[in-house]
C-alpha cells in the first residue's frame, strides 16, 4: 500500500534525506514492478521558492507552500502550471499541505514548527517528529492533542528513536511494563568541542562551532550540539515522549555516535540501539516502523569500526545541559521560554554579535527573570515564546 506523506521543512537536511527516502524506496518498487512505496502528498518550507519547486516538479506535488508570502510569487513562476494553484504562503497553507497526509515529517526548525506539530496531531496522524522545538517549547499542550484518535508522534531524534526502538523491544510501551525501565540513557557525541575547558571555550568560532565530528546537520542544531543545549532540549524530549520523569534520564557522551542511546531496565539489563550516524535510518523508521525495510542507511562495517568509548558530560563548561534540566523540571512555561532564549541566542552568535559562551549566559539571564505558568494553553505558550524572544534580544544587545 502506498503511504501518503507531507514534508515539512522540504528543503532543509532533514526534509531533504526524507525525500532521499522516497526517491529509493520508489526506485526499489518500481524495479520489483511494486505500487510506489511512498506518494508525496505536501510539501512545505520556510522561503526557498525554487528548491520547493523542484522538489515539487520531481515528485508531482500539488500541495506546497512556503511561510514567507513575499515568495509565492517565486514558488508559482517556477512551477509548471498545473502544480502552480496548488502553491500557497502562510500558516494555513503550510497546514493545508498535511491535509491528505498519512503520515506527517515535521523538518522544520525552531518554534516555527509547532502549528505543524498541533495540526498533525489534531488531525489524527503519524507525526514524524525531528522538530524538537515544538514539543518541548509547548509540551503540555502537545500532551492534549496527542490524545486524538489516530494521533501518535514518533520520533525522528536519533537517540529517541533509539529509545523507541529500545522500549519496543521490551514491549515495554505494553500496559505498566514501563515501570520496568530503570533510566532512559541519552547518547551524545560530545560535539566538536568536547574535552575543552571553559578558559578554552572562549576562543571559539563559528566556524568551529558549525564542525560538528559525526553528524552533518542543519545550522541551528549543530551549534546547539556545540553547547550541549541539544542534548539538554533532547531530555525534556524524552521526558516529552516517554514520561519518565528527568531523575530517570541520563546523558552519556560516546564520540563515536554509533550507539545512539539505551535503556537500562530494573534487572541491570542495558539495551542499545547502533547504527552508523545517518538521519536517513530515523526518517524510514519514522514513515513505517511497524516494517524493516531493505536498505542499509546505518549498517555498521565491523571491519572499519574499532572501538566504542563513553565518558561522562562536563556539566561546568557546558552549562546549558543542566540549564535545560532545571527548566524541564520548571516544566509548564519555562521549557518555553529555554528554547526561545536559546533560538535568539544562536542565532545571535552566527551572525557574530554574541560569543559562544554568551549563548549559555543569555538563556541562563532569561530563565532566571521568567515567572512561569504551571499548566499553559496555547496563548500562555506563545506569550512565554514572545516574552522570552524579546527579553533575549535585550540581552544580546546589550
Ligand atoms: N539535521 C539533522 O540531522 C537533525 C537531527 C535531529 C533533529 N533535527 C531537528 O530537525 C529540525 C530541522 O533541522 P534541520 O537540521 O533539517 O534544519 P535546516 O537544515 O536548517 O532546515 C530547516 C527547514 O525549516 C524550514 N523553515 C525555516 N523557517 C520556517 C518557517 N517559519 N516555516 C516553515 N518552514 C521553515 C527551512 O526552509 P527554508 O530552506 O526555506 O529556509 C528548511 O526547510 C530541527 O528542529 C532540528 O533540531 C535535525
Amino acid at each position: 500500500m502506498t503511504v501518503d506523506v507531507a514534508i515539512l521543512g522540504s528543503t532543509g537536511s532533514i526534509g531533504t534525506q526524507a525525500l532521499d527516502i522516497v526517491r529509493h524506496a520508489n526506485n526499489q518498487a518500481a524495479a520489483r514492478g511494486d505500487d510506489p512505496a511512498y506518494r508525496v502528498v505536501g510539501l512545505g518550507a520556510g522561503s526557498a521558492a525554487a528548491v520547493v519547486a523542484a522538489q515539487a516538479v520531481e515528485f508531482e506535488v500539488s500541495s506546497t507552500a512556503l511561510a514567507d508570502p513575499t515568495q509565492l510569487d517565486a514558488l508559482r513562476d517556477a512551477l509548471p502550471v498545473a502544480l502552480a494553484s496548488g502553491a500557497g504562503a502562510g500558516a494555513s497553507a503550510l497546514n493545508d499541505c498535511i491535509v491528505d497526509a498519512d503520515v506527517v515529517i515535521n523538518g522544520i526548525v525552531g518554534f516555527a514548527g509547532l502549528d505543524t506539530t498541533i495540526e498533525t496531531l489534531k488531525a489524527g496522524k503519524r507525526l514524524g517528529l525531528a522538530n524538537k522545538e515544538s514539543l518541548i517549547a509547548a509540551g503540555p499542550v502537545v500532551r492534549r492533542v496527542r490524545q486524538t484518535p489516530g494521533a501518535e508522534i514518533v520520533p525522528v531524534d536519533s537517540e529517541h528513536c533509539a529509545l523507541h526502538q529500545c522500549l519496543r523491544a521490551n514491549e515495554s510501551f505494553d500496559g505498566d511494563r514501563m515501570d520496568q525501565v530503570r533510566k532512559l540513557i541519552v547518547i551524545a557525541s560530545g560535539g566538536p568541542f568536547r574535552g575543552r575547558s571553559s578558559a578554552q571555550l572562549r576562543e571559539v568560532t563559528v566556524e568551529g562551532a558549525l564542525n560538528h565530528p559525526t553528524w552533518s546537520m542543519g545550522p541551528k542544531i549543530t551549534v546547539d550540539s556545540s553547547t550541549l543545549m541539544n542534548k539538554g532540549l533532547e531530555v525534556i524530549e524524552a521526558n516529552e515522549l516517554f514520561g519518565v520523569g528527568f531523575d530517570r534520564i541520563d546523558v552519556v557522551v560516546h564520540p563515536q555516535s554509533v550507539v545512539h542511546s539505551m535503556v537500562e531496565y530494573t534487572d541491570g539489563a542495558t539495551l542499545a540501539q547502533l547504527s552508523m550516524p545517518d538521519m536517513r535510518l530515523c526518517i524510514a523508521y519514522a514513515l513505517d516502523f511497524d516494517d524493516r525495510h531493505e536498505h542499509a542507511y546505518g549498517g555498521i562495517d565491523w571491519s572499519t569500526l574499532s572501538r566504542l568509548d563513553f565518558e561522562l558530560p562536563d556539566r561546568e563548561a557546558f552549562p546549558c545541559l543542566d540549564l535545560a534540566y532545571h527548566a524541564g523540571r520548571l516544566g509548564g512555561t519555562a521549557p518555553a521560554v529555554l528554547s526561545a532564549a536559546n533560538e535568539v541566542a544562536v542565532d545571535a552568535f552566527l551572525h557574530g554579535v554574541i560569543g559562544w559562551l554568551d549563548i549559555a549566559r543569555a538563556v541562563e539571564a532569561v530563565l532566571a527573570k521568567h515567572n512561569g505558568e504551571r499548566d499553559p494553553d496555547l496563548d500562555a505558550i506563545l506569550a512565554a515564546d514572545a516574552w522570552a524572544r524579546a527579553h533575549a534580544s535585550e540581552y544580546v544587545a546589550t
